[in-house]
């Protein structure tokens, strides 16, 4: 690999122990890619921050790190393991809370942002078209590439922290123009009308193409909120981190005039497909005793609309939101926190159903219409789950 002179700097040492430590890593992970530099990168988004998915030795790492280094630009979290604000009320153990504290103050003295969102392009950390990052939460990943058309592989926790600590990635995969294009065309025959079905669009197509980048021929323009959910189903039944949606998508034109397009199989998507995952995502018909939204973190117009659908009811069974401490905040001044909460829901932040310790709460059957949290819930909380709309899923518990 070429380095230049100041990235020789740092893997030798000129810089301290901690980024002579993450250079050597990082370089020793570019070799085995191919890649012929190292990359400047404008943000990291860093995944792994969980208790529950991390645990001691997680810890011990980031604690170790924070001794010898610090993240040169602007970094966040994924979401961690409990609302570190609302654990008691929301029935997560101090044990568990004290240990997921122990993390973040970690991260914070690697000078890591201590927010924990896998939406960190609706707070702030919002590249530019072709900037290079690295982010590793994969619906993020997908994000950024796709919809932003920024640049990230899909990275591991540690990879993207320690690229936030030398400033820098290796130059493979995702980074190169020419990988951008698309493997596989999706020619779908439906008009979506909501995040559901896009979600198990995004589910069934995952499964086929597994890491490699779909192009999608839709009616019209899903919506960025219908993109984040669309993006997080592909990454979570395959290992999608670039997609393509023809006339919506920035680097879609690009794809669609590469000289190898024509050459690619078509697959056709129909209203039966569409339908058939739709209900295969769903492992009960019980009514759910939670309803849990936010599967990427929530933006704000998708509180609202809960707002707008809650407003004057009493709620039956409990009902999160999950979202960022930024969104929380602002739902709080448009007075959506207040609508929400007098109808007996919560707005969670920082955290998520997958990632929290749900299989130690007394729930059951969770109500969620991210395909990405079907998909992952019945074995990482050990719960059944109901895939539905909002609108429905609110209707099912009012
Ligand atoms: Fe985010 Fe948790 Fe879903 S990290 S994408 S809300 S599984």
């Amino acid at each position: 690999m070429q380095l230049t002179k100041f990235e020789e700097d740092m893997y030798n040492g000129e810089y301290g122990e901690g980024k002579a430590e993450c250079m050597e890593i990082l370089v020793s992970l570019g070799k085995i890619y191919d890649a012929e530099k190292m990359i400047p990168i404008t943000s990291a988004q860093v995944s792994g921050v969980s208790y529950k998915t991390i645990g001691d030795a997680g810890l011990d790492f980031v604690v170790d790190l924070g001794k010898k280094a610090e993240v040169e630009l602007e970094t966040m979290l994924n979401p961690a393991g409990v609302d570190i604000e609302n654990w008691e009320e929301l029935g997560f153990s101090k044990e568990f809370t004290d240990k997921q504290i122990d993390i973040i103050n970690g991260y914070e003295s690697i000078g890591v942002m201590s927010t924990c969102t896998c939406t960190p392009y609706l707070i702030g950390n919002t590249p530019l078209l072709n900037e290079h990052v690295a982010w590793s939460e994969s619906s993020a990943v997908c994000y950024v590439n796709s919809v932003i058309g920024a640049r990230s592989n899909r990275e591991g926790g540690p990879s993207a922290l320690l690229a936030a600590i030398v400033g820098r990635t290796p130059y493979y995969g995702n980074h190169l123009l020419e990988n951008r294009t698309a493997d596989m065309i999706f020619d779908v025959d439906y008009e979506f009308s909501n995040e559901a079905e896009i979600g198990a669009l995004g589910y069934y197509v995952g499964q086929i193409v597994n890491d490699q980048k779909p192009y999608f021929k839709l009616n019209g323009n899903p919506g960025r909120n219908n993109l984040k959910a669309l993006g997080a189903a592909l990454a979570s039944s395959g290992a999608v981190s670039l997609y393509h949606v023809e006339n919506v998508t920035p680097e879609s034109e690009f794809a669609r005039t590469h000289s190898t397009f024509e050459e690619k199989e078509v697959i056709n998507i129909d209203k039966d497909i569409i339908e058939d995952a739709l209900v295969g995502l769903s492992t009960t018909d019980k009514v759910p005793d939670l309803v849990c939204l936010g599967c990427p973190h929530a933006s704000i117009t998708e509180i609202q609309k809960v707002a707008q659908l809650v407003e004057g009811r009493k709620l039956s069974r409990d009902l999160w939101i999950c979202t960022s401490k930024a969104i929380k905040s602002i739902s709080q001044q448009c007075g959506y926190l207040d609508i929400i909460e007098a109808a007996g829901g919560k707005i969670v932040s920082d955290t998520c159903m997958v990632v929290s310790p749900m299989e130690e709460l007394d729930y059951e059957v969770i109500g969620v219409n991210s395909a990405k949290a079907a998909n992952y819930v019945p074995n990482m909380c050990k719960l059944d789950v109901v895939y539905d709309t909002v609108e429905n899923l609110i209707d099912l518990i009012s």
